[in-house]
C-alpha cells in the first residue's frame, strides 16, 4: 500500500485507528460487567448450593419466601449485569463493520479528490478499496474473539485469584523423623492465634508422659478443638514448642505427623463409597478380620449386617445413616488405622450413653500403650483418664485425676456435678 500511494495508507491507517480506539473503549467498558457477571455466577450458585444443602431448615422455618426473594435479587443482578455485557460486546461486530466501511468510504473520498487532481489513476482507488476490506476482516475476527476473551480473562481472574492464596510453608528441609514412637508429648509455652489480633491459647505448657490417656475438657469455645489442630499440625504455632519423643513438630513434615495420629473428628467425614473402603480409608492390604473386630469393638458390626449387602453397602446420598452410626464407623476408622498417639475429639457426642461406654471400653483396650488425647463433653466417659486437663479461654485452668480435681472443688468439681445434677 505504501508503494502505491501515501496518503490513501496514511487514510486507510487513520481509519483503522479510529476503529482500534472504539474497540478498545468499549473492551474496557464492558470488562466491568463481564467481571461482576461472574462474580454474580458465582453467588448464584453458592446460594443454590446452600438451600439446597439446608433445604429442611428452611422448609422448617417457613423461609421459602425469604428464599426465593434473595435468589430473586440476585438473579435479577446477574440479569441486568449479564445483559449489560453481552449488549455491548454484541456492538462489537456491527461498529466493526461501521468502521471498515468507514475506512472504505475514506479512502474512496480521498482517492476521488487525488484522482481528481491528477495524482493517481482511477485504479489505485479500485485496488485501495480492496487493501482496506483485507485489512479491516481480521480486525473484526479479533472484534468477534475479544468477547469470548472478555469473559474467560474475567473467569480466570477469579481462578487465579484462588491460586495465588500464600502457600504452605515449604517443608523440604524437615528430613527428621522419629522411629518407634514411645508417645511423650510436651507443649513448651505455646502461644497460637488463628488470627493476628486474637490469640486463642495463650501460654499453654504441659507435660504428657507415653501411654496416658489425656482428657481435655472445658465450655464450648475454650480452644480444645484448635489444640488438636495444633498437635496434628495443621496450623504452626506463633510461639513456644510441641515436641513428640523431645523432636519438635516443627521439625517434622506434616505427612509424618499425620502418619503418628489416628484421629476422629468433631465432625464426621465419610465419602461416597462402600462402608469397608471408609473404614479402610487410604490403608491397603487390611484383613477382613480386622474390619470385623473394629466394627464389633464400637458394635456397629450387626447393624452393617442388616444392611442389604453388609459391607458392601455403598454410602451414598440413599443409604441414610444416623448421626451416630457415622460417628461409630469413623471410630472403626480410627481403630483399623492403629497408629501410636489417639486424638478423639467428641468421637462419641452422637451416640446413646450404653453405646459410648461400649466404646470407651473398646477404646482404652485399643488405646493400651498409647497416648490418646480425649476431648468429651460428657464428663462420665473421661473419668478414669490418667491426666484431665480442664480448659477455658485457651489457657489451662486445672489439671490432675478425676478425684484430685474433685477434691479442689474448682470448676472441674462444678461442670462434673452439674452434669451429675442433670442426670438425677
Ligand atoms: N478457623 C478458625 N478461624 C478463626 N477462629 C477460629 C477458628 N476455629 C475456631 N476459632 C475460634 O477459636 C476459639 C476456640 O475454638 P475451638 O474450636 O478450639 O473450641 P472448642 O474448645 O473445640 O469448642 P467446642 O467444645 O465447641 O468444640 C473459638 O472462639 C472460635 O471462635
Ligand atoms: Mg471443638
Amino acid at each position: 500500500m505504501l508503494k502505491t500511494n501515501v496518503t490513501l495508507t496514511i487514510t486507510a491507517i487513520v481509519a483503522t485507528l479510529i476503529g482500534f480506539g472504539f474497540m478498545t473503549i468499549i473492551v474496557s467498558k464492558s470488562q466491568r460487567y463481564f467481571e461482576r457477571q461472574q462474580r454474580l455466577l458465582g453467588e448464584i450458585n453458592g446460594h443454590i448450593e446452600e438451600v439446597y444443602t439446608g433445604h429442611s431448615v428452611i422448609k422448617a422455618y417457613n423461609a421459602q419466601e425469604k428464599t426465593n426473594k434473595d435468589f430473586k435479587e440476585l438473579n435479577n443482578k446477574l440479569r441486568d449485569t449479564g445483559w449489560k455485557a453481552q449488549f455491548i460486546s454484541g456492538l462489537m461486530m456491527p461498529l466493526m463493520t461501521f468502521v471498515g466501511n468507514f475506512g472504505y468510504v475514506a479512502v474512496c473520498v480521498v482517492g476521488a479528490m487525488l484522482a481528481f487532481n491528477n495524482k493517481i489513476s482511477f485504479g489505485v482507488i479500485v485496488a485501495f478499496m480492496m487493501y482496506i476490506r483485507f485489512f479491516t476482516q481480521p480486525l473484526g475476527q479479533l472484534a468477534q474473539a475479544a468477547t469470548s476473551l472478555q469473559s474467560t480473562s474475567a473467569a480466570s481472574k477469579r481462578v487465579f485469584e484462588f491460586l495465588e492464596e500464600e502457600e504452605m510453608v515449604d517443608e523440604s528441609n524437615n528430613t527428621v523423623s522419629i522411629d518407634n514412637v514411645k508417645g511423650n508429648v510436651s507443649f513448651e509455652n505455646v502461644k497460637f492465634g488463628y488470627n493476628e489480633d486474637k490469640l486463642i491459647i495463650k501460654d499453654f505448657s504441659v507435660d504428657i508422659k507415653a501411654g496416658q490417656k489425656v482428657a481435655i475438657v472445658g465450655p464450648t469455645g475454650a480452644g480444645k478443638t484448635t489444640l488438636v489442630n495444633l498437635l496434628m499440625k495443621f496450623y504452626d504455632v506463633n510461639s513456644g514448642k510441641i515436641k513428640i519423643d523431645d523432636v519438635a513438630i516443627q521439625d517434622l513434615s506434616r505427612e509424618k505427623v499425620h502418619d503418628l495420629f489416628c484421629m476422629v473428628l468433631q465432625d464426621t467425614w465419610l465419602f461416597e463409597g462402600t462402608i469397608r473402603d471408609n473404614i479402610t480409608y487410604n490403608k491397603e492390604d487390611v484383613s477382613e478380620s480386622v474390619i470385623v473386630s473394629a466394627c464389633k469393638a464400637v458394635g456397629i458390626d450387626h447393624f452393617i449386617r442388616t444392611l442389604p449387602h453388609g459391607y458392601d453397602t455403598v454410602l451414598d446420598d440413599n443409604t441414610n445413616l444416623s448421626a451416630g452410626q457415622k460417628q461409630l464407623i469413623t471410630i472403626a476408622r480410627a481403630m483399623v488405622k492403629d497408629a501410636s498417639l489417639l486424638i478423639l475429639d467428641e468421637a462419641t457426642s452422637s451416640v446413646d450413653t450404653r453405646t459410648e461406654i461400649l466404646i470407651q471400653e473398646a477404646m482404652d483396650k485399643l488405646s493400651t500403650g498409647k497416648t490418646s488425647f480425649v476431648i468429651a463433653h460428657r464428663l462420665s466417659t473421661i473419668k478414669n483418664a490418667d491426666v484431665i486437663l480442664v480448659m477455658k479461654d485457651g489457657d489451662i485452668i486445672e489439671s490432675g485425676n478425676h478425684d484430685e480435681l474433685l477434691k479442689l472443688n474448682g470448676f472441674y468439681a462444678e461442670l462434673y456435678n452439674s452434669q451429675f445434677e442433670k442426670a438425677s
